[in-house]
């Protein structure tokens, strides 16, 4: 490299400077990577140097086969899906490579309606019920790859809100009976889609359906679901392996299986993802992309987070890809403790949706209000080729203008951003979008010393849950005595601390019809009188 002046957004011969030394590209992938808008130094580069040699280091343990995942003493192995042959042994890599051959044949196999429904016609809609990891990968493969007039339609349920199940199951309707509904949970334990599926069952029941000659269990071998699959003999199961986290498993049958059912090509999904886990090996940060994005990440946020990552991709297409990030990031790095057990509280805040539409919306206080953030564009520049000219006019010229606009007025303002550039968009390059956000997420993981592979909040939410429903069940055996009392009483005879909780329960009780009569002003919840009526 040649001197790397200052960001400055106002000198184009320095920022011409810094684009041509801060810009990475790939002719093989069409991908290119644009940080020099970024506020990324010589300083910064040699400072962080250390880091990244001991980074890399950590990253070629991992893909070897280290507990890289200590608190949950696991290897971290999603790499291994794109590239079978680094798997740490001979078993592991022909497991996985029968994996990806038995979803890539099952898909073609209901696809050409060879695996029927139980009422002998071809399978007509996918019920996908999954959450976190197991949601919106295969959300993101569906709205990122799905061509009109292929494959099959894809409904999602990834919350127990009873509306959003209603509507979901409602919009089904008969077409139940015909429905593959593919229940997706690595520890199998997870409360949302096990209500998920005990609601959809019942329904496609109802519907006349046979749940275990439509159902198709994903997860990991021996889980509870695991046993309910095998019990019942349910149509398919595939796994989920041990090493691979939720969010990191759209290369496993969690983002392959729909693939597979939407007719898109998996193995160059595979394969683009494979691809970019060779570049991204590169022990030279100049020259990865990923420590590129991770070097970035922290030039902006002092290494703690400091500016929130706005993800702009200029394509419909990829307009989950925001939400996909978020989880991939927060989900990470989002973390109280460092790896010695000093509070920390590290993370990088992602939000985002699509550009050009929130140009007329957010994207307002981006350009002149608070600096706490940074930019990521995505753009692919392949344009529909049904989408011409209409008097003069192309709208894929005016997404490009309208992408480069928002880039230079953000400069302009000081505002820090980065571009990725795919020269066109397909499964090949959505795989490496994913090799690169997933590596740049463990390269930044190193840096700050964090697990980026465990999710303890996520199981301290689950379990502040389940500590909620079984104080409501307390508190429906206290009151089916049919005794009238207010709140502080039975805070009292169930030993609680304040009768908040039991507000938060009696409200939304009261609002269902569930037998309860309640008195009083419910904005004074000292007045609320409860009593159970007769059934
Ligand atoms: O990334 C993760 O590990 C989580 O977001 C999980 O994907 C999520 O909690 C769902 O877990 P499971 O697949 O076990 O149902």
């Amino acid at each position: 490299m040649t001197s790397l002046p200052p960001l400055d957004g106002h000198d184009p011969t320095s920022l011409w400077t810094r684009f041509s030394e801060l810009l990475w590209y790939d002719e093989d992938l069409g991908f290119w990577l644009d940080v020099s808008r970024m506020a990324l130094s010589q300083p910064d580069l040699d400072r962080l140097q250390p880091g990244f040699d001991q980074a890399f280091r950590a990253m070629a343990e991992l893909e070897a086969g280290a507990i890289a995942n200590r608190d949950e003493q696991r290897q971290v192995g999603h790499y291994w899906l794109r590239a079978p042959e680094l798997a740490p042994d001979d078993a592991t890599t022909a497991h996985i490579r029968l994996e990806v051959d038995r979803l890539s044949s099952f898909g073609q196999a209901v696809l050409a309606g060879e695996i029927r429904s139980p009422g002998g016609e071809p399978f007509t809609d996918v019920l996908w019920i999954g959450i976190g990891g197991s949601g919106l990968g295969p959300l993101l493969m569906v709205r990122a790859l799905q061509q009109r007039g292929r494959g099959l339609p894809f409904h999602f349920i990834d919350n127990v809100d009873p509306q959003g199940i209603s509507a979901v199951l409602g919009g089904l309707g008969e077409r139940l009976r015909s429905t593959l509904v593919i229940v997706v949970s690595k520890s199998g334990g997870t409360p949302e889609p096990h209500l998920g599926m005990a609601q959809s069952r019942v329904r496609l029941e109802a519907a006349g359906g046979d749940w275990a000659a439509q159902a198709v269990a994903v997860t990991m071998l021996d889980s509870h679901l695991d046993k309910q699959a095998q019990a019942e003999q349910w149509l398919r199961r595939f796994d989920m392996f041990d090493w691979v986290g939720g969010r990191t498993s759209i290369t496993s049958a969690v983002g392959l299986l729909p693939a597979a059912l939407i007719g898109a090509d998996l193995h160059a999904f595979l394969a683009g993802a494979g691809a970019m886990d060779r570049l991204t090996r590169r022990p030279e940060v100049l020259h990865n992309p990923a420590a590129l994005l991770a070097a970035a990440w922290f030039a902006a946020g002092d290494g703690q987070g400091r500016r929130d990552m706005v993800v702009l991709p200029y394509r419909d297409r990829l307009e989950v890809f925001s939400r996909y990030l978020q989880q991939l990031v927060m989900e990470s790095l989002g973390k109280k403790y460092d790896r010695s057990g000093r509070v920390v509280h590290q993370g990088l805040a992602v939000y985002g949706n699509k550009g050009s539409t929130d140009q007329h919306a957010y994207v307002q206080q981006l350009r002149d209000g608070l600096d706490n953030f940074f930019v990521t564009f995505i753009e692919a520049l392949e344009d529909a080729p049904d989408i011409g000219p209409v008097q003069g006019e192309r709208p894929g010229d005016f997404l490009c203008g309208f992408l480069q606009g928002t880039r230079s007025a953000l400069s302009e303002g000081d505002r820090q951003n980065l571009t990725i550039t795919l020269r066109r968009f397909d499964e090949r390059s959505l795989g490496a979008l994913v090799g690169l956000f997933e590596r740049a997420v463990g390269l930044y993981g190193e840096l700050i010393d964090v697990n980026a592979y465990h999710q303890p909040g996520v199981e301290a939410g689950k379990k502040a849950a389940a500590e909620v429903l079984a104080l409501q069940v307390r508190l429906e055996d206290l009151l089916a005595d049919g005794q009238q009392r207010s709140l502080a009483a039975i805070a009292e005879a169930l030993e609680l601390a304040s009768p908040e909780p039991i507000f938060w329960a009696l409200r939304h009780l009261g609002a269902n019809p569930r037998g309860y009569r309640i008195s009083g002003d419910w904005g004074n919840p000292a007045s609320l009188q409860v009593i159970k009526e007769p059934d």
